[in-house]
């Protein structure tokens, strides 16, 4: 093989050396294939999750692996909680490249049913989240742009295209946070900094087994369940140089669910 060749494949395997990430519901899932796929690539990854054993094993897998992380406890709701993972994100590494919307909920009840609480605890987990992230993290990313720019990666679902009963809030959010993704993308284009979303189908994690929809047979998944690590190599992919000219996009990983509807 040639040199420049080799060289080219390291670098492709390597996307993300020196990389500072921050993703959120690391702890499980989506969050934590991501954040060793990063760790893999050479990022230094902030593990964020309410969950502390949860976050803490993701941690410790990717010290495994030969990682350099940090496990960041908060609630991404909560603004004070945002701010401290972000202030600590910064004093430990000075800078952020890419920051991961990632942890989520879900409620199941029919709209005249849900609680007024159920209905904001999954807008604020899901939607609020990314809007408290994005507005404390962008102007550290903005200054790391003379570097190589940042991106974020909102963790969006097919949900917000096409859903099914008793999770109106939960689709509600993801569409919200589509179009969310949208217009920071263009309020940030120019910085340097680019604004993604995936929108995964059924994912092959806690989140999606305790669906009552897929337990009564409301709702089949016929063949189309996807791994964690296919969502999680969807998110690097935005979230590295490859994906340089994408911004403000939404790409489906959802195994054909969105194309048979
Ligand atoms: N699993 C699926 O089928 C599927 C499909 C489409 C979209 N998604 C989305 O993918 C994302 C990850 O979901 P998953 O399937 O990996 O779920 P998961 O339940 O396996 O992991 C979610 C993680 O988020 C953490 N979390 C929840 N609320 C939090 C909060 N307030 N603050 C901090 N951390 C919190 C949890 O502790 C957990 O570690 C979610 O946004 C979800 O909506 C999942």
């Amino acid at each position: 093989m040639f040199a420049d060749e080799l060289q080219m494949r390291e670098q492709q395997i390597m996307r993300f050396k020196s990389s500072i990430a921050l993703v959120t519901g690391a702890g499980s899932g989506i969050g934590r294939a991501t954040t060793l796929q990063l760790a893999r690539e050479g990022a230094r990854v902030a593990v964020v999750d309410i969950d502390r054993e949860a976050g803490q094993q993701t941690l410790e897998l990717l010290h495994k692996e030969g990682g350099e992380g940090v496990f960041l406890l908060a609630d991404v709701a909560q603004s004070a909680d945002v701010q401290g993972a972000i202030n600590r994100v910064m004093e430990l590494w000075g800078r952020l490249d890419i920051l991961v919307n990632n942890a989520g909920t879900m409620r199941f009840a029919p709209v005249v049913q849900l609680s007024e609480d159920d209905w904001d605890r999954v807008i604020n987990v899901n939607l609020r989240s990314a809007f408290l992230f994005c507005k404390y993290a962008v102007p550290h990313m903005r200054r790391a742009s003379g570097r190589r720019g940042g991106s974020v990666v909102n963790v969006s679902s097919v949900h917000a295209s096409a859903t099914t009963r008793n999770v109106a809030a939960y689709a509600a959010s993801k569409g919200g946070l589509e179009a969310f993704t949208r217009a920071l993308a263009l309020e940030v284009e120019t910085q340097s900094v680019r604004v993604n979303a995936v929108a995964p189908g059924a994912v092959d994690t806690p989140l999606l087994w305790s669906n009552p929809n897929l337990q009564s047979g409301a709702e089949k998944l016929e063949g189309t369940v996807i791994s964690a690590q296919g969502i999680a190599d969807a998110i690097c992919y935005l979230a590295s140089e490859q994906a340089a000219f994408i911004t403000g996009t939404v790409l489906n990983v959802d195994a054909g669910r969105l194309a048979r509807l």
